[in-house]
């Protein structure tokens, strides 16, 4: 598959309108330019490629970006473009509340209308901390001008008294050591300290590493480009090059339209299956596709992962971190081991096709990147469950629980909100032990509100202290990649619109099993019927402002959680730019 279409000609730039055109506003464009200490030349007849930069002083995942986007607009300049960085909300996962999932579809609508309102004739997506991926892309592809995504790269190994840390995982492990009592408030300080060591996104797979392979199965990235570390003098060139690649991209007219198709998303999966990437993958791919015009569902992740193999060793389900899979040969090597599983066929932004972007790769440890018959987890790196607790679908990653509670069943402990799980959970007095099923309810879209990351609910103190390490627990939240556990996620319809997660109360028995993807709770018909009947909405969560528009539009998490007003739907059209004065 290829890029067939005519070289567009500079009177074919959208920025043509404001700076090409002989009339009063363009003066005012052009000498506003000037302003800035640009001659004519620099512009006229160029692509004008806007950088969407999310840097910010209170992104540590993106401290880099002041000096990558220097390194982008090098590239951009190179071509013979003229590069204009325009900065957007940057989604810091780390100090976002109550979840940068409540912001992700606002950073969309942020990225489509810068695109929309200035004289971009292309754009160079820059991110990589967790929402932020998913964000650029759906708003490039809503606007659908040509535009290449600049993964921001993991950061480096964690380091701790020789010990390798890993972001995300390492502190619940730590986190659980201490309230165990098994290390110092000292050595828990030593975790802090050496845990993230370098600019970068998380190391682990979590969501970070996940949805950046994600972007480059898909096409949207230079080969290779999701797995350099951040730090790497290699990520720079990266960098360069993309804005370089993005003036040829507008002058071939290649767009996310022409990129992204079912298949592209279906390499896309298999790709996330085959890391063990995050569950939140499942949401932002979703939502991705529905605004390309794809109707990816819940079902075709389950489908693909009865046979796709886990093949990255990587933390939280295997072993290493991210700068031993780029060692390793990085996302290009593992794409190779997937052989057959994966439609090379596919259109990138280099203009080339996966499989010629991929061909030649080599694996440099097969105890990072394993082949296919000596894979980390045979099949079912994710799995679909439904049943009459989650009627349109949950989910859970059973590689990061234990074995045993694949299949189990146990008695219900419901918290209805996080506070109330926050305040009771180390309660010596707590009804509980390692059997039971640990309930979170309202801690989805319109819940929490923003479904944020609370699904790798706590394990009790008491239980900690016994050595418990994991449990089946079950939500309407999300979890972040990095986390662990027998974690039922996303039960869909969340309990804060009335889905039957809301009714389940202390003591009912709660039946999990993985293998047959079911998910029940064992009482009658009869009996949720009239639990429903009495049940009352909680109050809503916002009475203006963003999050009251949040409320009424975004879709469930089967669907991705998106605004409905910015799908496109797969029998229309993206709807068409309106015509600029
Ligand atoms: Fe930014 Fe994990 S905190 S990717």
């Amino acid at each position: 598959m290829g890029n067939d279409k005519a070289r567009k000609n500079p009177e074919d730039l959208r920025s043509h309108r404001w700076y090409g055109v002989q009339d009063m506003r363009s003066f005012g464009h052009r000498s506003r330019t000037a302003q800035m200490g640009y001659h004519r030349s620099d512009y006229a007849g160029k692509p004008v490629i806007s950088i969407i930069n999310t840097w910010s002083d209170i992104n540590p995942c993106h401290s880099h970006f002041k000096q990558r986007v220097e390194e982008v607009k090098r590239g951009v300049w190179q071509a013979g473009g003229f590069p204009v960085e325009m900065p957007a909300i940057s989604l810091s996962e780390p100090f976002q509340k109550p979840t940068t999932m409540l912001y992700r579809n606002l950073l969309a609508m942020e990225a489509e209308e810068l695109l929309r309102s200035y004289p971009a004739d292309g754009a160079v997506l820059m991110g990589g901390c967790d929402k932020t991926t998913p964000a650029l892309i759906m708003g490039a592809i809503s606007m659908n001008l040509p535009a290449i995504f600049v993964p921001a790269g993991p950061m480096l190994r964690g380091n701790w008294n020789g010990v390798t840390l890993g972001s995300g995982s390492d502190t619940w492990k730590y986190w659980a050591d201490l309230r165990a009592g098994k290390i110092t408030q000292s050595d828990w300080q030593g975790v802090e300290d050496g845990i993230a060591r370098s600019a970068g996104h998380c190391m682990t797979m979590g969501t970070a590493s996940t949805m950046t392979s994600a972007a480059e199965a898909l096409g949207l990235t230079l080969p290779g480009a999701a797995s350099i570390p951040a730090s790497d003098s290699r990520h720079g060139q990266m960098a360069a090059l993309s804005g370089r690649r993005i003036v040829d991209m507008v002058w071939e007219d290649l767009k996310p339209g022409d990129i992204l198709t079912s298949r592209s998303f279906d390499n896309a999966v298999t790709t996330v299956l085959s890391l063990s990437g995050s569950t939140n993958a499942i949401v932002h791919l979703i939502a991705m596709a529905r605004r390309v015009g794809v109707d990816l569902t819940i079902d075709r992740f389950d489908e693909l992962a009865r046979r796709v193999p886990v093949l990255a060793n990587m933390r939280p389900s295997g072993k290493y971190l991210m700068e031993d899979f780029y060692y390793a040969g990085g996302l290009r090597a593992l794409l190779v081991k997937l052989g057959d599983l994966i439609d090379g066929g596919e259109l990138t932004v280099n203009g080339r096709t996966l499989g010629e972007n991929i061909a030649g790769a080599e694996v440099f440890n097969d105890d990072v990147i394993r082949a296919r018959d000596k894979p980390l987890v045979e099949r079912d790196g994710l799995a679909v469950l439904r049943g009459n607790l989650a009627p349109d679908g949950a989910v859970i990653k059973p590689p990061a629980a234990e074995t045993r509670l694949h299949r189990h069943t146990g008695r219900a402990v419901v918290f209805a909100t996080y506070n109330d799980m926050a305040k009771r959970i180390d309660d010596p007095a707590l009804d509980i032990d390692e059997t039971c099923v640990i309930v979170l309810q309202n801690a989805g879209p319109h819940g929490a509100p923003g479904m944020p990351e609370w699904g790798q609910l706590p394990i009790p103190k008491k239980l900690l202290e016994k050595g418990v390490r994991d449990m089946v627990r079950i939500s309407d939240a999300r979890m972040s990649g990095t986390s662990y556990g027998a974690c039922v996620l996303h039960v869909t319809p969340e309990a804060a619109v009335g889905g039957p997660l809301a009714l389940v109360r202390d003591g009912d028995m709660i039946e999990l099993d993985v293998p047959a993807r079911k998910l029940n709770m064992l009482i009658s018909d009869a009996e949720l019927a009239s639990r429903k009947a009495a049940w009352v909405p909680p109050p809503a969560k916002f009475e203006r402002g963003y999050g009251l528009l949040y409320l009424k539009h975004v879709s469930q998490a089967d669907k991705g959680c998106d605004f409905d007003f910015l799908e496109t739907p797969s029998d229309r059209a993206p709807t068409p730019e309106p015509e600029i004065h």
